[in-house]
């Protein structure tokens, strides 16, 4: 692809770094999806660059630490083309897999982000996010961390994922937030209740996670169970399984509608509708998909220079109201958890 995509600044007042206006999420290539081809993955990376997608996510706990490593080579090679963003805050329990703490405590905090630097073979990360927030720790002291490693110069800016519009006022007030990145997609709007209209009223850049619903919103499964390896964390998903999949899949007939119309891709048209939805708000948003194939970065990127019709939009609006299943097996550590 030769066509760059558009750029936006991230954060209150668009001063902060300029990057594509789609992202990527390298989530995937390490863990969650299923078996990667890692020569597969670095192409992908690449083309992410020619396709002009510069802001490249990934996090501490993708992988166990591997995530950030892969990305190394990538980010030696490129470290200035890219923004590189990662988080802290979900620490693993070796004794049990399944486990996942929240932790928010200064003294975490500053040793994740040597953890995070040193992985990724860099001195500085361009935008640290906390992954998710432990109510019991204030902000003052999370986010006042936080804003210490930005005044030391291993952060220069600062996310949060997963909070509340309430939550993200507050934060805000400690130390300018640049990025809330938490799920938005066709299939997921809770952030829609206070998360949207506090990011867009503070300038805050809105990084849905998740646009193509974890695949599902490309079309891809309609009897997931079967279909996934073993190693795929969406045999678990209440949206994946069983009769809420066959329901799920069942409501992208009109996905399937007006992508035809556009000559375009299901997974394209989830990506376009949360890129108009956040306008409609007020919002700059850029969203992360992410694939491990060239081919489909490529046709998401694509997916920025479509302009679905309000007639569409209208037709789009319902489908979140009608999924079956939650977006998580385990809600109690989302935003929507504390927005009850
Ligand atoms: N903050 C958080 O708590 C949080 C949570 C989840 C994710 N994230 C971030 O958000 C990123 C994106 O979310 P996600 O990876 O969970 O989900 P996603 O982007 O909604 O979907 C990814 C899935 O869709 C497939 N896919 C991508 N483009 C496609 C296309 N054009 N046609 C068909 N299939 C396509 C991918 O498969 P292939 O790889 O095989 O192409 C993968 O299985 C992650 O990588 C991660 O960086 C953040």
């Amino acid at each position: 692809m030769t066509d760059r995509i558009d750029t936006v600044r991230l954060g209150p007042g668009q001063d902060g770094p300029e990057v594509g206006v789609q992202g990527f999420g390298a989530m995937g290539i390490s863990e969650f999806y299923g078996d990667t081809d890692e020569a597969a993955a670095r192409d992908t990376l690449d083309a992410a660059l020619e396709a002009g997608v510069t802001l490249i996510d990934t996090a501490d706990i993708y992988g166990n630490g591997a995530n950030e490593e892969f990305l190394a080579p990538f980010v030696a090679a490129h470290r200035d083309e890219i923004v590189l963003a990662t988080k802290f805050a979900i620490e693993r329990d070796p004794e049990r897999p399944a486990h996942r703490g929240v932790r928010n405590d200064r003294a975490y905090i500053r040793k994740s982000v040597e953890g995070s630097l040193r992985r990724l073979g860099t001195d500085t990360i361009d935008l640290y996010y906390m992954h998710r927030r432990d109510p019991s720790v204030p902000f003052a002291e999370s986010v006042g961390a936080m804003a210490e490693l930005v005044a030391e110069g291993k952060v220069r800016h600062l996310g949060l994922s997963e909070v509340t519009g309430p939550e993200l006022r507050e934060a805000h007030a400690v130390h300018p937030i640049t990025a809330l990145q938490s799920e938005w997609s066709l299939f997921s709007r809770d952030v829609e209740r206070s998360a949207v209209a506090a990011a867009a009223e503070l300038g805050v850049t809105f990084v849905p996670y998740s646009p193509l619903g974890r695949g599902f919103l490309t079309g891809a499964f309609a009897d997931a169970g079967k279909d996934l390896s073993p190693s795929d964390f969406r045999r678990f998903q209440p949206r994946f399984t069983g009769e809420n999949a066959e329901r799920n899949a069942a409501l992208l007939d009109p996905v399937r509608k007006i992508a035809a119309a556009h000559g375009a891709t299901p997974a394209q048209i989830a990506l376009a509708w949360v890129q108009q939805r956040a306008a409609v708000h007020g919002l700059t948003v850029v969203p992360i998909p992410g694939t491990r194939k060239r081919s489909r970065l490529a046709e998401n990127a694509a997916a920025t220079r479509i302009t679905l019709t309000d007639a569409e939009l209208a037709a789009l609006e319902p489908l979140a109201g009608l999924v079956a299943g939650d977006r998580y097996p385990d809600m109690s550590s989302t935003s929507a958890a504390r927005e009850v």
